[in-house]
């Protein structure tokens, strides 16, 4: 049955995107990805993603998804439409509103007429939680969007991504972690392979909104030391206290609005939980250790 359908894959150079492409194609679908850089499908993503063959996908699309007028085409043929275009790293200087809403908003108009069946969004585990943040409501007005369209749809609800913890791994190679707020709060992070599994069962499944974490909870501490034991280094830890953090988050905000959101988040998350249901089977142990022994699929 799946060999028949044409999914296209937005956010193909991304971290989750290419364990997507990767997933779609063993799973019998034909693949299209968009992408305004051809050349960067085919490199290794970033942290650990892995570079996308020419056996991964069935056509390229090259057109910018912030512009619809270069879009023409783009979904003739395509049952399913997949979406993580969003920001992750602050890369052309845009807002949230700007890519995460904007760009799939851009996607989603173009579904409509073409007779897409149905759209996967990957928006974020306890969004209700912190509304107050740019990139949870850039999300969650594409959650709107989908759920006023008429279109099929199924929401992908993520916790943190394995991408997050390599740089805990990083960090401990170098004898130091720094920690914003005392790390205490808890997380389930996810690998990106084992997310893109997630994506197709919800993909296919009946389940409109999809919480996924990995298999293990534990603090940002613990996560921290993890890292340390796994390069066999003493544990050092600086905290950032967070009255400290805010400052920052401020100061950063008044130079830079797009900077300063995407702090704003990276502080928030530093002190509320983010644990949802154990979907992902790889530990967050058997990661680092691969990641640290130079597994080039860790
Ligand atoms: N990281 C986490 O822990 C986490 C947790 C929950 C949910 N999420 C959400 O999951 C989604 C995917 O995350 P990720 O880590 O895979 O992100 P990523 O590695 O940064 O990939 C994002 C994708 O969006 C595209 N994109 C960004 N800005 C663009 C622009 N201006 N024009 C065109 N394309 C643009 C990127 O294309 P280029 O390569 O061309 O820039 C890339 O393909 C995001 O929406 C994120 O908020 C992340």
């Amino acid at each position: 049955m799946a060999d028949s359908k044409r999914v296209l894959v937005a956010g193909a150079t991304g971290y989750l995107g290419k364990f997507a492409v990767k997933a779609f194609k063993e799973h019998g679908y034909q693949v299209r990805v968009l992408t305004r850089d051809e050349k960067r499908l085919y490199e290794p993503g970033p942290f650990t993603a892995p570079a996308i063959s020419k056996d991964d996908v069935d056509d390229v699309f090259v057109g910018e998804i912030s512009k619809p007028e270069t879009l023409g085409g783009l979904m003739d043929g395509v049952d399913l439409v997949f979406s993580s275009v969003g920001i992750s790293r602050q890369r052309d200087g845009l807002t949230f509103e700007q890519v995460d809403y904007q760009c799939n908003k851009n996607l989603i108009n173009l579904c409509q007429p073409s007779g897409v069946k149905r759209f996967v969004y990957v928006s974020m585990q306890g969004a209700e939680n912190i509304m107050q943040l740019a990139i949870t409501q850039a999300h969650e007005k594409v959650v709107a969007l989908l759920k006023d369209s008429g279109m099929e749809y199924r929401i992908v609800r993520p916790c943190g991504y394995f991408s997050d913890m390599g740089v805990l791994l990083d960090m401990a190679k170098k004898g130091r972690a720094f920690m914003i707020g005392d790390g205490n709060n808890k997380m389930s992070p996810i690998h990106g392979r084992d997310l893109a599994e997630v994506c197709i069962e919800t993909a296919e499944g009946d389940e409109i909104e999809v919480e996924a974490g990995g298999p293990d909870i534990m603090t940002q501490r613990e996560a921290a030391k993890l890292a340390f034991e796994v390069v066999g280094k003493p544990v050092k830890i600086t905290v950032i206290p967070m009255w400290a953090a805010r400052g920052m988050v401020k100061f950063i905000g008044l130079l830079s609005t797009q900077f300063g959101d995407l702090a704003e988040f990276i502080v928030t998350a530093g002190e509320i939980d983010g644990v949802g249901p154990a979907r992902g089977k790889t530990s967050l142990r058997n990661y680092l250790e691969a990641l640290h022994a130079g597994d080039p699929n860790p």
